[in-house]
C-alpha cells in the first residue's frame, strides 16, 4: 500500500528529476552552439509553481502541525522548514517571472539569469535534502497509516499533473523532454 510518506518521498525524487533536468538546461544558457529548450524551461516552472504549493508543501506543513502537536521532532528544524516553503514559493515566482521576462524577448544579462537561478536551484536541494535526513524519519517512526489518513485529509487532494501516469496532456513538451508517459 502507498502511504502518504511514500508519496512525500517520490514527490521528492520527482522534483530532484526536474531540478537537474533544469539545472542541464542553464548551464548551457550562455552557449549559442546548444539552444535551452526555453517552452519546457517555462512548463517546469510552472509546474515549481503549482503542485509543490498547492498539494506537497501543505501536507507537510499538515504533519508538521501534527508532530509539534505531540511534541515530537526538533522544532527548530520544523519551524526552519516551514518558513523554507514561502521562501521557495516566493523564489518560484521570482524565477518564473526572470524566464517569462526571457520569453518575451526583454533583455536579461546571463550573468543574472544563472546567479539568481543557480542560488534558487541550490536552495531546493538544500530544502529536499533536509527534509529528506531530518525530517522524514522522524515523521517514519511517529506516524502509523492512520495517522498519515488524518494528516491527508486536512488537505484538498491534488494529482500531481506531470508525473502521475496519464497525464502527459497538461505538460506535453516537458513531459516528452523528460521521457515520461
Ligand atoms: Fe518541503
Ligand atoms: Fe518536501
Amino acid at each position: 500500500m502507498t502511504t502518504v510518506l511514500d508519496q512525500l518521498v517520490e514527490d521528492h525524487h520527482h522534483l530532484r528529476t526536474l531540478l537537474r533536468y533544469l539545472r542541464e538546461q542553464i548551464s548551457h544558457y550562455d552557449d549559442p552552439s546548444v539552444e535551452t529548450d526555453l517552452p519546457c524551461v517555462m512548463e517546469a516552472l510552472d509546474y515549481l509553481h503549482g503542485y509543490p504549493q498547492v498539494y506537497h508543501h501543505p501536507l507537510e506543513d499538515a504533519a508538521f502541525d501534527d508532530l509539534e502537536e505531540r511534541a515530537i521532532g526538533d522544532a527548530a528544524v520544523i519551524e526552519k522548514i516551514r518558513s523554507q516553503h514561502h521562501e521557495l514559493e516566493q523564489e518560484t515566482a521570482a524565477v518564473r517571472q526572470l524566464f517569462e521576462a526571457i520569453y518575451n524577448d526583454q533583455v536579461v544579462p546571463v550573468s543574472r539569469l544563472k546567479e539568481t537561478f543557480n542560488r534558487y536551484l541550490d536552495m531546493q536541494f538544500r530544502h529536499l535534502q533536509t527534509e529528506d535526513e531530518e525530517i522524514f524519519p522522524v515523521m517514519a517512526e511517529a506516524f502509523s497509516a492512520s495517522d498519515w489518513e488524518r494528516i491527508a485529509a486536512k488537505v484538498d487532494p491534488a494529482d500531481d499533473p506531470l508525473f502521475r501516469p496519464g497525464s502527459i496532456e497538461t505538460y506535453r513538451e516537458l513531459s516528452a523532454s523528460l521521457g515520461l508517459g
